[in-house]
């Protein structure tokens, strides 16, 4: 089984809640294209966190950019026919770049390879204002390209308010709501309650 992270946006939490999801369901990970390489790789980062199995990147960039700026920097083309999973018998956890329109060429951005990758999806959103409009649109584009989306995770300090407006405007369940940690540690990640309807989706 493979399940896709995408997100709202770059930065809302993809890595942790791609951690927290590897951690719990013993699965390993795969970022399939990783820009930024100058300020650290989110495969590291899973790993120090969850200790997953991690398979090496199809395409790895160093400038902290979208996906396709930071490849024309190198003088290179992001060709999907490039990326192909890993063989894996456990659960793999794949986590995009930025959000589903980022585009990684001149013609592909990242719901081609969600498509190509066939995996459902799960959208990691911020819990704060700005979110309702932000999950709701990204739940737009996937359904626009009839992609399954397994349900949203919530980052962020508890807002119920806008739990349930995604839930009803989103048509959408809301599968986890993750506080901020401080400190972000493997133990204070592997301490937060991990709902059984996560563990369901893997069944
Ligand atoms: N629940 C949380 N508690 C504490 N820190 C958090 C939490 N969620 C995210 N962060 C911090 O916020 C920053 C962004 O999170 P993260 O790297 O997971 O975002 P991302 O969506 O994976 O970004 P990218 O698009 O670059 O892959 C990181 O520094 C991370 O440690
Ligand atoms: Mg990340």
């Amino acid at each position: 089984m493979r399940i896709f992270v995408t997100g709202t946006d770059t930065n809302v939490g993809k890595t942790i809640i791609s951690a927290w999801l590897c951690y719990n369901l013993k699965a390993s990970y795969w970022k399939p294209v990783q820009s930024g390489t100058i300020e650290g790789c989110d495969s590291a980062v899973a790993s120090d966190l969850s200790g997953a199995e991690i398979f090496p990147e199809a395409y790895s960039l160093k400038a902290p950019l979208s996906p396709h700026l930071a490849a024309s920097l190198e003088g290179v083309q992001i060709d999907l026919n490039k990326i192909t999973p890993p063989l894996t018998d456990k659960p793999l956890i794949i986590e995009g770049a930025g959000g589903v329109m980022a585009p990684l060429n001149n013609k592909h951005t990242i719901l081609d390879l969600i498509a190509q990758l066939k995996a459902p999806t799960i959208v990691v959103a911020r819990s704060t204002l700005g979110t309702i409009n932000h999950t709701c649109l990204t739940l737009e584009a996937l359904r626009s390209r009839s992609l399954p989306v397994l349900g949203v995770i919530m980052n962020g300090p508890k807002n119920s308010d806008n739990k349930e407006a995604i839930e009803h405007f989103g048509r959408i369940k809301v599968l986890a709501e993750i506080e901020p940690l401080t400190p972000l540690t493997t133990k204070t990640l592997s301490q937060l309650p991990f709902p059984p309807s996560l563990h369901e989706l893997f069944v």
